[in-house]
């Protein structure tokens, strides 16, 4: 029988990449969404990418009327596992408005976890963040590195890994990985799924994509003076099908293992490119301009992150393999062929 796994966020950007996967791998999906930050359209291009057995259920994973919903659902679908990804993820709005994220994304995962339990379907593998490593390490970092988050937004993240690690220790039938993403780019190699920002992108690679389409003006380069080879912030990209693929692995890896437990993966490259450099990969990709100014420091941001992902090869048996150059290019690929992401008129 089918793998039956529940992925919630499954209709975002990296949820739609992990359903297709899921999907191609021959596993039964049911996506929990509720379209807050995410488009119908992209439920029909994953179908359209991955034939299989794919249902939805339109509900809010942090609205308590909804939860009986949910737990009914799961129950009904006949769950094995899930891949959490729903949640929210602004930086800055979650510095203004912390209640929001706490609410939402702590909110969600207690729902979800409840309506695992209820399905007996104890198996569960996280979205977490590189940010959960803050300033206080070197990089390459790895998954002993200190943590300690900057913001309420990383802070949830940091709880929910938390909250899964108590949980695994009171209930040895419980199986966790929290994923440590670095910083995920690109889109499906086919152009037909990517990431569409609701309004202005906060992240460098939608921004650079939006100027190369020239539905911005120029990019705005948050600082120069970094103590970096040539000042501006170096990060892992990771191409988002790496990531996906990241998932399948770690559930694999859950369901071969002989007793519960709970532990923390890095899903990076564990190599750092500055934003300069991105820029110019992005150049060479798209064969357009991306004029940018430099721009003073964001507030909160770091010279240098990079990842140390040697526990994701020895453990999953995953390594990331899509070079920068490949993430461009598909990155640029669904960016021109969706220039107003889902809304585009084909
Ligand atoms: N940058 C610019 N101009 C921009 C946007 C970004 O110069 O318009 C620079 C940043 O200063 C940084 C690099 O590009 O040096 C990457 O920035 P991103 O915003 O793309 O990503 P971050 O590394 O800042 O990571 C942030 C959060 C993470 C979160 C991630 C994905 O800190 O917690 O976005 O949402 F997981």
């Amino acid at each position: 029988m089918a793998q039956k796994i529940v992925v919630t966020g499954g209709a975002g950007y990296i949820g739609s990449h992990v359903a297709v996967e899921l999907l191609s791998a021959g596993r039964d999906v049911l996506i929990i969404d509720d379209f807050s930050n995410a488009h119908p359209e992209a439920l029909a291009r994953i179908k359209e990418l991955a034939p299989g057995n794919l249902e939805l259920l339109e509900r809010d994973l942090a609205n308590p009327a909804h939860n009986d919903d949910i737990i009914a659902a799961v129950k009904a679908f006949g769950a094995d596992s899930a891949i959490h990804l729903a949640g929210l993820k602004a930086v800055g709005q979650s510095v203004a408005e912390p209640m929001l994220y706490y609410r939402t994304n702590i909110g969600a995962s207690l729902t979800l976890i409840r309506a695992l339990d209820a399905a007996n379907a104890k198996t569960i593998v996280f979205s977490s963040s590189a940010t959960v490593y803050g300033e206080l390490n070197d990089s390459p970092v790895d998954e002993a590195g200190k943590t300690g988050a900057a913001n309420p937004y990383g802070r949830t993240k940091l709880i929910i890994e938390d909250m899964l690690k108590d949980l695994a220790a009171a209930d040895g039938a419980w199986r966790v990985v929290n994923l440590r993403y670095f910083n995920p780019v690109g889109a499906h190699p086919s152009g037909r799924i990517g990431e569409d920002p609701n309004g202005v992108p906060n992240n460098l690679f939608p921004f650079i994509a939006q100027v190369a389409v020239g539905r911005r003006k120029k990019l705005m380069v948050f600082g120069d003076d970094y103590p970096t080879r040539d000042g501006t912030g170096i990060r892992d990209y990771i191409h988002v099908s790496d990531l996906a693929r990241g998932h399948l692995a770690a559930l694999d890896y859950l369901a071969g293992l002989e007793n519960g437990g709970a532990l923390d993966i890095n899903l990076g490259t564990g190599a750092g490119y500055s934003v300069l450099e991105a820029v110019a990969a992005f150049k060479r990709a798209s064969n357009r301009d991306v004029p940018y100014e430099i721009a003073p420091r964001r507030e909160g941001d770091i010279a240098e992150v990079y990842a140390n992902a040697k526990l994701a090869q020895k453990l999953l048996g995953w390594r990331a393999e899509k070079t920068i150059d490949e993430m461009c290019a598909d990155h640029w690929r669904w960016q021109s062929n969706n220039p107003d992401g889902y809304n585009t008129k084909v």
